[in-house]
């Protein structure tokens, strides 16, 4: 199979796995949220709601796509499960700053696929680009209601932490997607 071939399934195994950090992350909050944020719970449930459809939709792709699920999903169980009740403990703000690095993080992630699978797997970025328009909504949600810009120290920690939580349940492998979704670079920035 050639390498480009390749290409659909891993994004699709990096986006189920994402989906399911996601919807982790805000299962948790929602828990916390009723007592420490219960302005924010509506907005939880209906973004959660949203995060299963996404999960749905991305493994509807997967079979013609000989994508499967990735192996370490325990890890978006463990890591979006903290990643959750850690922020939704540090009340309002926090939640929302937490919202606001995820969902910047994924909209980078789903620009480089989009760009990819435009001229590639056009069904494919139809897909991506519907459920792009959603994670939008939630980190609009997010920047809107923010009051003040604090927790900027959590937004780093836990856009870092989506990314390596990305990097690590496909071991490696969204990096390696990253520079081959950006093409190869032209020596001496020409
Ligand atoms: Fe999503
Ligand atoms: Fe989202």
């Amino acid at each position: 199979m050639a390498w480009n071939a390749t290409i659909p399934a891993r994004i699709l195994r990096v986006n189920h796995g994402g989906e399911s950090g996601a919807i982790l992350i805000y299962r948790a909050q929602i828990v916390v949220s009723k007592w420490r944020a219960p302005d924010l719970t509506p907005f939880l449930r209906e973004a959660l709601s949203h995060e299963l459809t996404h999960q749905m939709r991305f493994g509807a792709l997967m079979p013609a796509r000989q994508a499967k699920p990735c192996r370490m999903m325990w890890i978006w169980t463990v890591g979006g499960g903290i990643l959750g009740l850690a922020s939704a403990l540090l009340g309002r703000e926090a939640i929302l700053a937490c919202t606001e690095a995820v969902e910047r993080t994924v909209h980078k992630h789903l620009d480089e696929q989009i760009a990819w699978a435009t001229t590639h797997d056009p069904g494919l970025a139809t897909v991506i680009r519907d459920i792009q328009f959603e994670e939008l909504e939630h980190l609009d949600f997010a920047i809107r209601e923010r009051r003040r810009a604090g927790f900027l120290w959590l937004d780093k920690l836990i856009a870092t932490a989506t990314d390596g939580l990305i990097w690590i349940s496909t071991r490696g492998d969204s990096a390696r997607l990253a520079i081959q979704l950006a093409g190869p670079k032209q020596p001496f920035g020409g």
